[in-house]
């Protein structure tokens, strides 16, 4: 279905079945690269998705050639309907996956066991309890941690999220690839990107250069082992030789990989971007409940995307003011 004609494809022939779903704007975690200090304007509840809305417009998409769908927030674990949502949504019988930051994530391993989910991607910054609260402003570390080894435990394929910030935690990128020594885990180290209200700079990122040269002081050319990354993988994935878990890098910042993207994201008041970076959006919300088609809203959205970071291809990515005309990380879901 997702043909050259089809909605989903855009006119730079990138075919988009990867659709990822923001089920909430809020979370239990506040951390600073995610969520604006001054907190962020909530949309009224009744400007969100309801699941029946969130199962249709999920519905349509895979009629139109989505394959995967991931479930993000804010925390998508604190939404109440959870159980309801990612049972209906595994009746359509696409890969199912969540990102989450694990504070509750223990209280949903049947639920998560029984609709089919297999991998979930983890949230996780520091290896310090301290650390851990300077950075989220909760006292969650201990939960989070624990909650990851379960997850392991019960046979769940594991990806730890980890934002690299300058001063912050980038003193831990070698013990983050000692955890991978016999933690069966995908460490992702990913460089902080600029979103609405996050005090990006440029100089907080640290390059996938920086995290290469860091790992190459510890480690020899012959241990350091680059593996074949999956289609449209954001990431660029490595392992330690004799190490149980991998580890991998994600450069949006100084080396986007936007050739190829098969990502959309459907936000939660209903909002289709076609980036990360997009500054413009389409509402199939309000299309949906007037009985409206979307299928040429979806068509519209895709094929005006651009070929890399909505447009941002050059030094105008790293200037900060571009980015409030995006909305905060925490209203996309990453
Ligand atoms: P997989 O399905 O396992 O590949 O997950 P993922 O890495 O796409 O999802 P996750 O929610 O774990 O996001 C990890 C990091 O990748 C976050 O910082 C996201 O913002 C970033 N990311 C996810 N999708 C995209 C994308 O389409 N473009 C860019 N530039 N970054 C992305
Ligand atoms: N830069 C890079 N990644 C971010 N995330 C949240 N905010 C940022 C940012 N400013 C990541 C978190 C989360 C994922 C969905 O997005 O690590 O795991
Ligand atoms: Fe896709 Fe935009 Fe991410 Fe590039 S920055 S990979 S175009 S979502």
């Amino acid at each position: 279905m997702n043909t050259p004609s089809s909605p989903l494809t855009d006119s730079f022939g990138r075919k988009h079945n990867y659709l990822r779903i923001s089920l909430t704007e809020r979370c239990n975690l506040r951390c600073s690269y995610c969520m604006p200090v001054d907190g962020v304007k909530l949309s009224p509840a009744e400007h969100l998705m309801n699941a029946d809305e969130i199962f249709s417009i999920a519905q349509s998409f895979v009629k139109f050639g989505v394959t995967k769908i991931r479930l993000t927030g804010g925390e998508p674990l604190i939404r109440k309907d959870f159980p309801k949502i990612l049972q209906t949504l595994s009746t359509l019988g696409v890969e199912l996956s969540i990102t989450s930051n694990a504070v509750s994530i223990d209280r949903h391993i049947e639920l998560l066991k029984k609709t089919g989910v297999k991998t979930v991607n983890i949230s996780l910054d520091t290896l310090s309890a301290e650390r851990f609260h300077d950075i989220t402003f909760r006292n969650y570390f201990d939960k989070v941690y624990q909650n990851i080894l379960k997850l392991i435990d019960e046979g769940f394929k594991v990806k730890i999220n980890a934002v690299l910030m300058r001063g912050v935690n980038d003193d831990e990128i070698l013990d983050f690839i000692a955890f991978t020594k016999n933690h069966a885990v995908g460490f992702r180290f990913i460089e902080f990107m600029p979103f609405d209200g996050n005090q990006w700079k440029r100089e907080k990122t640290v390059s996938y250069q920086e995290i290469m040269e860091q790992i190459k002081t510890a480690y020899s050319k012959d241990e350091i082992i680059r593996l074949q990354d999956a289609p449209n993988d954001t990431a660029k994935n490595y392992t330690i030789k004799g190490h149980r878990g991998t580890f991998a890098i994600i450069s949006t910042v100084t080396n986007p990989f936007c050739d190829q993207c098969n990502r959309i994201r459907l936000t939660a008041n209903g909002q289709l971007k076609n980036c990360l970076f997009s500054q413009k959006e389409n509402d199939l919300l309000t299309a949906l409940r007037n009985q409206e088609d979307i299928e040429p809203i979806i068509r519209k959205n895709i094929s005006s995307k651009f070929a890399v970071r909505s447009g941002m291809e050059g030094p105008e990515f790293e200037d900060p003011k571009k980015h409030q005309q995006n909305r905060s990380m925490i209203t996309i879901g990453g």
